[in-house]
């Protein structure tokens, strides 16, 4: 399996795929490296599995079809360019590989203001996969949605 994780931050998702045995490719634009991730993933014993490359999801350096599985968690608000970077995560996932997006609901948004009050709104990616061709199934938790689509 080729695992893109969008997004680093504090590596969870990128750890949380290690864990479960999964070599993962992570990334984020080059000055946005604000979060030790590394440190969280020694501690745990995966920073072998994960592979760290600056990139921005509006562009992304890799080839066609090139991956089974795409990660996005709670990434995709914090995206400029939300069409290009989702053209760019369909145009990279294999036919038939899955992309992965964990979003904020208004509920999660509004208890992140909590501590973060100017934090970004809630983006639903329906608004932005016009025109793609995909299978879409949708588990809904509370504060977080998961909207996991299979490029057809
Ligand atoms: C809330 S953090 C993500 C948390 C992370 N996914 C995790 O598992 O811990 C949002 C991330 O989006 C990244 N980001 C913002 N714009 C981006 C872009 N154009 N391309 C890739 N990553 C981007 C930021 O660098 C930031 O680390």
């Amino acid at each position: 399996m080729k695992i893109l994780d969008i997004g680093t931050g504090r590596g969870t998702m990128a750890i949380m795929l290690a864990l479960k045995g999964y070599h993962v490719i992570t990334g984020e634009p080059e000055g946005h490296d604000w979060a030790d991730w590394r440190s969280s993933a020694k501690k745990v014993g995966v920073e072998n599995l994960i592979t760290f490359k600056h990139l921005n999801a509006e562009q992304l350096p890799f080839s066609n079809s090139e991956f089974d599985a795409i990660f996005v968690y709670v990434s995709f608000h914090h995206i400029n360019d939300k069409i290009s970077a989702l053209k760019e995560f369909f145009r990279v996932a294999k036919q038939h590989g899955i992309i992965v997006i964990f979003e904020l609901t208004p509920e999660g948004v509004e208890e992140v203001r909590m501590s973060f009050p100017s934090h970004a709104n809630a983006v639903d990616p329906r608004d932005y996969t016009k025109n793609t061709s995909y299978s879409l199934n949708i588990i809904e938790h509370g504060n977080i949605n998961a909207y996991i689509y299979k490029k057809s």
